[in-house]
């Protein structure tokens, strides 16, 4: 029995190595996996979940469209971030998206040259869902 429960605590940890040694950064993924449940998978609103929610999930594609034609990337991910610290979102409560913040970071440039260290996943996802933008 304990020999088991030792068996699999080693087993924790060894998939929790494997995710810090690779955490998944395709945005397409991250997005689908997190974020199309309420926003739909091509961004509009239309996810499953969005039903039952007191409020409407916003169109992401057109964050551009209403910010002048330019995507506010450092918004979007902070949005993403506050999202998960907080666990609120749209002003729902919402589940930890603490995975998101784990792993490693980028250097990205957070306007005029700084250069912030920002989880790679949030980079990721910003990056994506900048893809999803239209007119
Ligand atoms: C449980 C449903 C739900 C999930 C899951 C969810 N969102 Fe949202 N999201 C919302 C709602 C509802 C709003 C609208 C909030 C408002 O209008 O105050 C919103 C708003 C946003 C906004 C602001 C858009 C704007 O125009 O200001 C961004 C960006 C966003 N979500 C990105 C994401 C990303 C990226 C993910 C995945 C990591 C995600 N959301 C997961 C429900 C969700």
């Amino acid at each position: 029995m304990r020999w088991a429960m030792i068996l699999s605590g080693l087993g924790v940890a060894a998939m929790v190595a494997a995710c810090a040694v690779q955490p998944e950064t395709d945005g397409k993924v991250l997005f689908h996996d997190y974020c199309a449940g309420c926003h739909g998978e091509s961004g509009v609103g239309d996810g499953p979940a969005a039903i039952g929610l007191a409020r409407k999930p916003a169109d992401l594609t057109r964050i551009a469209a209403k910010n002048g034609g330019v995507f506010p990337r450092v918004r979007v991910m902070s949005w993403i971030d506050g999202f998960t610290r907080a666990g609120k979102h749209g002003g729902q409560v919402m589940p930890v998206f603490d995975p998101l913040l784990t792993g490693p970071n980028v250097l990205i440039d957070t306007g005029g040259g700084v250069m912030t260290p920002t989880p790679v996943q949030l980079v990721a996802l910003s990056d994506y869902v900048e893809t999803l933008q239209r007119k």
